[in-house]
């Protein structure tokens, strides 16, 4: 299969990107290459062309495909928060020009979303691919009208497409913006760890490797205007995160600090997964082993994550971010 890969050189992208390259098929990459997207987490000689989602020039270029999954959106609650405009053009309009192309090519499509959908849920509660949605933050909002143009797509113009919601998703090539890598690398060079609020927020954690095993499912034997939850139902409070991350690197807890909480902070997410599951998926990682081999790979990969941190946007954002909720 002709595979196009938007958003391949991200996180999650790219560990899918590798895993369909070791599966035979003929992948080729679009990424826009901001901040996030980095070439050094694709293969040497992996087909890479730059371009926006957003624009059908840019997709254009690809040529005709048999299937896209994708994968291209900003993704970061706090950056959201800072600047919503480029999550409305990458997430829903992006979505958007890539279903006209699934559309007039009969190609499949799989968009790849997120839990954050469904908003905040009440102790007790797992939500269902059915449930409203209730997005909280400018990020999950838009993550919502991209879910909702692709099942407008299919309803109206037939398209060939279905949505996967996943969970909190940890791994190697994680940027470290966002909380494992971000704690992990910080306790590493002796910096603080900045959790938000009372740190009892809860997510629902995802080895990456699980996560493309399910996107690959639903690509393969997934059915159109179907949504797939995907989470492994290991549900943990930050704060219990935090303490790992230290444990496991024998730094001192406190590094540790409580800072201002993000705004409109969702409490806890929780997704029931039979859907998925019935497909014959399962996740095989452990959240005990999946984090601290995860925490290894950061220790031993310097050279990944230094080279961002040490990057102007990175430093600039992170001052932004943080400078005055650690000053206080
Ligand atoms: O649930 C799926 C979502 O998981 C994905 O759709 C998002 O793209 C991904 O970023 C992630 O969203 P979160 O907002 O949960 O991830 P983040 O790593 O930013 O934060 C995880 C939790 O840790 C959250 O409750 C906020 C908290 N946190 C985060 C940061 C960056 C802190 O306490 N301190 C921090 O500095």
């Amino acid at each position: 299969m002709r595979l196009l890969v938007t958003g391949g050189a991200g996180f999650i992208g790219s560990h899918f990107v590798k895993r369909m390259l070791a599966a035979g098929e003929d992948v080729v990459v679009l990424d826009k290459f901001t901040y996030a997207g980095n070439p050094g987490n694709l293969p040497k000689g992996a087909d890479c062309r730059r371009g926006d989602v957003a624009v059908r020039e840019d997709v254009d270029q690809i040529g005709p495909v048999d299937a896209i999954v994708n994968f291209a959106a900003e993704t970061h609650v706090d950056r959201s928060i800072l600047g919503p405009e480029e999550f409305v053009r990458t997430d829903v309009l992006g979505a958007l020009v890539l279903l006209r192309l699934a559309e007039e090519t009969s190609a499949r499509l799989v968009h790849v979303s997120t839990d954050e959908v469904y908003g905040d849920v009440e102790p007790g509660w797992s939500s269902r691919e059915d449930d409203p949605l209730r997005p909280s933050s400018p990020y999950s909002a838009s993550k919502a009208g991209g879910d909702l143009q692709v099942l407008a797509a299919v309803r109206t113009f037939g398209a060939n497409a279905s949505i996967t919601r996943g969970s909190n998703t940890y791994g190697p090539n994680q940027y470290p913006e966002k909380v494992l890598p971000l704690f992990t690398t910080n306790a590493l060079d002796g910096d603080l760890l900045p959790l938000y609020g009372d740190g009892r927020q809860i997510r629902d954690w995802l080895h990456v490797d699980d996560h493309c095993a399910a996107i690959e499912l639903v690509l393969r034997r997934g059915e159109a205007g179907e949504v797939y939850n995907v989470g492994a139902n290991e549900e943990h409070e930050n704060a219990e995160l935090a303490r790992l991350i230290v444990d496991h690197l024998g730094v001192d807890p406190a590094l540790i600090r409580h800072v201002e909480d993000r705004a409109g902070h969702d409490r806890r997410y929780s997704l029931e997964t039979t859907k998925i599951r019935s497909l014959g998926w399962s996740p095989r990682r452990e959240w005990d082993e999946g984090i601290r081999s995860t925490i290894d790979w950061y220790r031993d990969n310097r050279e990944w994550w230094e080279p961002i941190k040490r990057s102007t946007n990175f430093r600039e954002y992170y001052a932004k971010q943080y400078a005055a909720r650690l000053a206080t």
